[in-house]
């Protein structure tokens, strides 16, 4: 991936996964060691819509492929549980740059590897639900949380309140359920009661203030605060910032371990892809404290689509955020906001022109049939055709930014 300090080769180091008794995330293991190379794909087949609009058909196909990969066994690396646990291997500390080196975890989050990165992991996920339902045009969802339409958990995801819908997922703050989201949660005082996500004459002076926020919230992200690779991006990894930030958050990890307080994570190395509306709807969606005990409803303990008991607050730490269906539809959202970025509004550049980050590569399982390894660079996923998908805001050009023009 990079080189760090010793000049050692991160990707080397990767190989191991150091600790295997902080719970499940190790990826299961290699079917086969032979590791293939991406290949572009020839042609543009799937158009991600945002989920709120989705037409009859693409909601069922949604759930059918959410469910299907629920019912795969956990040990098959295409599986819900295991993708779920590659994200979880990729923070959190499980990885290390070198095993013996306790201090120095690896991770995806708060540097330049954040935005490619998780385009990649949601691509396999998105190719991997296509196959299990025999349609490859099959595209992500995305939460569309930048228009007003969207700025509430969309439908598909809480239909039933119950595990009859694969996309439902009960660890999330049941407070937000149906209020309207704040993009800027991180920094909002916690004691206001949300505002209802569907408007109405006795809420309308609050609801349009806050729908105006959050539309300032994504110009600063996207136009104001993003100009250029590092401001939105984030820094190199291994960057002294980004170092920096990993040993201060390895340091509240250990003291949270303790049981002592958390204190709020740096962001110093993130760029504002990661670092705003990404981050708020992490938190604004996860149960608020994950360390305050299982969650019980109806009077009982809350199992999870295993059947098993999980404590998690899911969305709102990094750790368990890949065990809602819902992430991979924001991830899709986040993804779409770096296409904007790097098409509509920033001209040609996708990135960096530095070719450590260029060449950087990761490994991901592909193909549900036969999994098999498949090395694949960032510059391969510049381009989202390159991928063979895109946005559907490319298609109709009517369909308008509504904060491209929302200066604070
Ligand atoms: Cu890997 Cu939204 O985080």
């Amino acid at each position: 991936v990079d080189t760090c300090r010793r000049g050692d080769k991160v990707t080397d180091k990767l190989v191991e996964c150091s600790d295997p008794t902080r719970g499940p995330p190790c990826p299961p293991p290699t079917p086969t060691p032979i590791v293939v190379d991406f290949q572009p794909e020839a042609t543009v087949k799937r158009v991600r819509r945002p989920a709120h609009l989705l037409d009859r058909e693409h909601k069922e196909k949604y759930r059918e492929a959410v469910g299907k990969m629920r019912a795969l066994p956990a040990t098959h690396p295409l599986s819900f549980a295991a993708q779920a646990a590659v994200h979880e291997a990729y923070c959190d500390g499980h990885y290390r740059y070198d095993p013996a080196e306790k201090n120095r975890p690896f991770d995806v989050h708060f540097s330049w590897i954040f935005a490619p990165w998780h385009r990649m992991y949601i691509y396999f996920y998105e190719k991997a639900l296509g196959q299990l339902i025999g349609d490859d045009t099959f595209a992500l969802p995305f939460w569309n949380w930048d228009a007003p339409a969207g700025m509430g958990i969309p439908a598909i995801f809480k239909d039933d309140d119950s595990f009859a819908n694969p996309l439902y997922d009960p660890y999330r703050d049941q407070t937000h359920r149906d209020a309207l989201i704040d993009l800027d949660y991180i920094h909002s005082p916690k004691d206001v009661p949300p505002i209802p996500f569907v408007r109405t004459p006795a809420t309308a002076a609050a609801y349009d203030e806050a729908v105006q926020k959050n539309l300032c919230t994504i110009y600063q992200q996207q136009i104001r605060g993003g100009k250029g690779a590092r401001a939105y991006l984030g820094e190199k990894l291994c960057s002294e910032a980004s170092v920096r930030v990993k040993e201060m958050n390895e340091r509240s990890r250990r003291r949270q371990e303790d049981g002592q307080q958390i204190k709020p994570n740096p962001t110093a190395s993130q760029g504002t892809l990661e670092r705003m509306a990404h981050t708020a709807v992490h938190v604004w969606v996860g149960r608020p404290d994950p360390k305050g005990g299982c969650a019980t409803l109806a009077g009982g303990a809350v199992l999870g689509h295993d059947g098993k008991p999980h404590c998690g607050n899911d969305m709102g730490f990094l750790g368990t955020a890949a065990r809602d269906p819902l992430f991979y539809s924001h991830h899709s959202n986040v993804d779409r906001m770096w296409h904007l970025w790097s098409t509509k509004l920033g001209g040609a550049a996708a990135g960096f022109d530095d070719p450590e980050w260029l060449d950087a590569s990761f490994v991901f399982y592909d193909g549900v049939e036969r999994p098999r390894p498949v090395r694949i660079r960032f510059r391969d996923v510049l381009d989202t055709r390159n991928l063979g998908y895109t946005y559907d805001d490319e298609e109709s050009e009517k369909a308008a930014l509504p904060w491209l023009d929302s200066r604070p």
